[in-house]
């Protein structure tokens, strides 16, 4: 059996996602401490370079996680944010590696529950990839 931890970096929008994350702390909902936690105001801020360099220095997997659609504060940034991600995702296909690596999710503030379970899922798959 493998003890492999992957190394996981999750970029919160501010008004949503990071707000689900921190719920789910105050609710004392875990989950994984493979994944870090980088806080952006809005997700439309990640551009496709952002998810290459984490990936580059040394993270097994990387989420976006922005508003709910036409939830966001900054109007469609979670879209832009979508873009990146599957341009990223193509541009890993290419390179032979697993596109699944880099994810997008939605969440709203409230869903402190859905954001620990969706990184404990994550972080299961990225660990199986190794
Ligand atoms: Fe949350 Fe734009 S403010 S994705």
């Amino acid at each position: 059996m493998s003890n492999f931890e992957p190394e996981i970096v999750a970029f919160c929008c501010h008004y949503c996602a990071y707000t689900a994350a921190d719920m789910a702390g105050t609710r004392r909902v875990t989950y994984p401490s493979n994944v870090k936690i980088i806080r952006v105001p809005c997700t439309g801020k990640v551009d496709a370079i952002h998810l290459i360099k984490a990936l580059e220095k040394g993270a097994d997997g990387v989420y976006v996680a922005g508003c709910l659609e036409d939830d966001c504060h900054f109007k469609n940034g979670n879209l832009r944010a979508t873009a990146h991600v599957n341009q990223i995702k193509k541009e890993l296909e290419t390179l032979g590696w697993e596109p699944e690596r880099v994810e997008m999710m939605y969440f709203s503030a409230g869903m402190g529950e859905k954001f620990a379970k969706a990184a404990e899922a994550f972080t299961e798959k990225i660990r199986a990839l190794g």
